[in-house]
C-alpha cells in the first residue's frame, strides 16, 4: 500500500486541479467497481453494487468519501522582474512556505521568497509580504511558463522515517488510498457502496455538497486526516499519532451522528484494533456539508491523525492507515443498517 501511497501523494491537485490524482484513482479502481462517472464538478463517483441477497431486501445506499485536492496557491500578480505574488488555495501558513517549493501543472517550479524589508525579528511572515520566484528574470519571460489564475502545490516527494509516512498532501490522499485499499480488500458486499473522491474540499467542502446530492446515500462516511495533540506544547487534544484510526465526535463544522460514530466504536471493537474518539476544535470535513445534505444524511468520519497537516510534511502512522482500512472494510462487509 506504500507505493500507492506515495504514488497519490506526490501527484499534482491543489483545489480545482485535480485532474492528475483523479486518472490515477480511476485507474486503480476501474476493475473493482461496478460503475464509476465523474459529475459536473469534477467529483469522482464509483458505485460497487451489492452482492444479491436473496430476500429482495433493498440494500442500504452507503457514501465514503476522501477529497482529491490539496492547499497550494493562485497567481494573483506578475511583477516585471518576474516574481509572482499569489492567494491561498486552503489554509496555508505562511512559515510553512519558506525553504519550501511550489510546482504547477505544467510542471514549473518556484521557491518562496519573502520581503526584507520592515520585518522585525519577532514578526511571523505574511502571505502578502511572500513571492514566489519561478527563477525568470523579468515579467515577459515568466508569462511565457505561467499566468494570473494558475495553481500551484508544494512540492516534496513521499518520505518514511520509522514506521511514520511523510508527504505533502497526506490530507487527504491517505484517505483516498484507505479507500482504493477498501475496494480491492472487500471480500462480501451486502450494500451499494458509493466511493466518492472529492473536490475543493480546502476551499468550503464544494465537491461533497454535489456529489452527495447526487448520490443520496442513506449513510455517510468521510475519511479525512486530523490534528494530534502528542507534540511537544501542543494544543491539547485527545489523539495520538500511533494510537488507531480517529472516530469523530465533534469538530468545528460538525456533530457525528451518534449511530454512525457507534457503528464505528462498535466494529473497532469486534476487531479488536486501537481507536481514539476525536474532538477536533479546527475545521470541518466533508461530512460537515454531507450530514446536511436534502432531508438530512446520518454522517460520520473516520479521522487519520496526522501531524504537521497543512505542511508539507504532513506525517501519518502506518498502522492507523492500516487500522483504518480493516476498520473501513469490516463496516462495509456487514449490512449497514442503524
Ligand atoms: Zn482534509
Ligand atoms: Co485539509
Amino acid at each position: 500500500m506504500k507505493e500507492l501511497i506515495a504514488r497519490l501523494v506526490e501527484a499534482y491537485g491543489p483545489s480545482g486541479n485535480e485532474e492528475q490524482v483523479r486518472a490515477l484513482i480511476q485507474d486503480e479502481i476501474k476493475a473493482h467497481v461496478d460503475e464509476a462517472r465523474v459529475d459536473a464538478l469534477g467529483n469522482l463517483v464509483a458505485l460497487l453494487k451489492s452482492d444479491p441477497d436473496g430476500q429482495g431486501k433493498p440494500p442500504t445506499r452507503v457514501m465514503v468519501a476522501a477529497h482529491m485536492d490539496e492547499i497550494g496557491i493562485i497567481v494573483t500578480h506578475i511583477d516585471e522582474k518576474g516574481f509572482l505574488r499569489f492567494a491561498p488555495i486552503g489554509g496555508l501558513t505562511p512559515l510553512t512556505l519558506l525553504g519550501n517549493r511550489a510546482v504547477f501543472a505544467n510542471g514549473v517550479m518556484g521557491t518562496f521568497g519573502m520581503e526584507k524589508r520592515e520585518i522585525l525579528p519577532t514578526e511571523k511572515p505574511k502571505l502578502d509580504r511572500m513571492f514566489l520566484d519561478i527563477g525568470t528574470p523579468d515579467k515577459e519571460s515568466a508569462l511565457k511558463l505561467v499566468s494570473v489564475g494558475d495553481a500551484a502545490a508544494f512540492s516534496r516527494g513521499f518520505a518514511q522515517a520509522g514506521n511514520r509516512l511523510l508527504a505533502k498532501a497526506m490530507d487527504d490522499r491517505i484517505g483516498c488510498a484507505i479507500l482504493i485499499q477498501v475496494v480491492k480488500t472487500l471480500k462480501k458486499n451486502p450494500n451499494d457502496i458509493y466511493f466518492v473522491f472529492t473536490v475543493q474540499e480546502e476551499v468550503g467542502c464544494r465537491g461533497a455538497v454535489t456529489s452527495t446530492y447526487g448520490v443520496q446515500p442513506d449513510l455517510a462516511i468521510a475519511v479525512d486526516a486530523t490534528d494530534t495533540g502528542d507534540t511537544p506544547e501542543s494544543r491539547p487534544m485527545n489523539v495520538t499519532l500511533g494510537k488507531g484510526p480517529a472516530i469523530k465526535v465533534k469538530d468545528a463544522g460538525m456533530l457525528a451522528h451518534p449511530a454512525v460514530r457507534r457503528l464505528l466504536v462498535e466494529a473497532a471493537k469486534g476487531l479488536g484494533i486501537p481507536y481514539q474518539l476525536e474532538v477536533l476544535e479546527g475545521g470541518p470535513t466533508d461530512a460537515m456539508v454531507m450530514q446536511t445534505s436534502r432531508e438530512g444524511v446520518p454522517s460520520g468520519v473516520v479521522s487519520i491523525p496526522c501531524r504537521y497537516v497543512h505542511s508539507p510534511s504532513e506525517m501519518v502512522d502506518y498502522d492507523d492507515v492500516t487500522n483504518a482500512v480493516k476498520l473501513l472494510t469490516k463496516v462495509l462487509e456487514d449490512r449497514v443498517a442503524i
